[in-house]
């Protein structure tokens, strides 16, 4: 189990965390949702180390992670990061491979090869295994990083805005194998996600942050609502029920076109 306890962040003056506590819900794909700037990486940067805690702490099964080895919170916690650049010339397997190393620590194993395999044909990457990642579309290295977290298989994972430049068709898909990695295989995922449709249709518990704080959190049904929504966003939400799922629909207040 995950705890964040008071955990505190600023950048000079400007508080991005302002006292977070969170208990993450095992077993579960939470949405971290809210505006640009609401503090969204940070949190996710803090609880994976990412980003040195200075105030506060996250417990990891009641350990302090602050006390833990970088290589065993490795092998429990993957995290994705919003912006992932690597400046090396490097195949999609060799990325894919890279996420083994907490295990591995460069020599592979038949096991690890075996899981590189497996998360290669898991992400559809077969036909573009041995292609660099400059030459890949956005969506392509994407589902590469992507593979690369899944390859780590730790209980925990972290995705930030895992979504950017997916098309319609990869997008569910990766919702749905985080889905599947949930009830198959009771891994705990938190996503960073900005399409609430996706969030009310794919998760499981939403975790909604404004100005540095959690304003609401809880499953699907409690926190997607027009009034939790139109505070977070200061839009006015509508929100409909299509086959059972929550839709939201977002206008700006006034008229723009006459
Ligand atoms: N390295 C930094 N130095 C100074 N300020 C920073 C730094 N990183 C983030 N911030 C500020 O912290 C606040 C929270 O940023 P954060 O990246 O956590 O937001 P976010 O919710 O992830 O936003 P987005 O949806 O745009 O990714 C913002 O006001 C941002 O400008
Ligand atoms: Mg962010």
């Amino acid at each position: 189990m995950i705890e964040v306890k008071n955990v505190r962040q600023s950048y000079g003056d400007h508080e991005v965390l302002r006292g977070i506590n969170l208990v993450l819900p095992e077993h579960k794909v939470s949405a971290l949702i809210g505006a640009n700037g609401a503090g969204k990486s940070t949190l996710l940067n803090v609880i994976t180390r990412l980003l040195p805690l200075r105030e506060g702490a996250v417990l990891l099964d009641g350990r302090d992670m602050g006390d833990m080895k970088s290589r065993d919170i490795a092998k429990t916690i993957a995290v994705l990061k919003q912006s992932h650049h690597i400046s090396i010339r490097i195949s999609v397997e060799d990325l894919v491979a890279f996420g083994r190393y907490p295990h591995s620590r460069g020599r592979l194993t038949t096991t690890d090869k075996a899981k590189i395999g497996e998360v290669i044909a898991y992400m559809r990457l077969e036909d573009i295994r041995d292609r660099y990642l400059d030459e890949l579309s956005g969506g392509q290295r994407q589902r590469a990083y992507i593979a690369m977290v899944l390859a780590q298989d730790t209980k925990y994972i972290f995705l930030d805005e895992p979504l950017n430049n997916m098309d319609i068709h990869f997008s569910v898909e990766i919702m749905h194998i985080l889905s599947k990695l949930v009830g198959e295989l009771g891994k705990t995922v938190v996503i960073v996600v900005h399409d609430i449709n996706f969030a009310a249709a794919y998760a499981d518990h939403v975790i909604a942050m404004k100005d540095g704080a959690i304003s609401a959190e809880g499953p699907v049904d409690r926190i997607i609502t027009k009034t939790i929504l139109d505070g977070i966003f200061g839009f006015d939400f509508n929100i409909a029920e299509v086959a059972g799922r929550k839709v939201c629909l977002y206008f700006r207040d006034e008229t723009t076109r006459k």
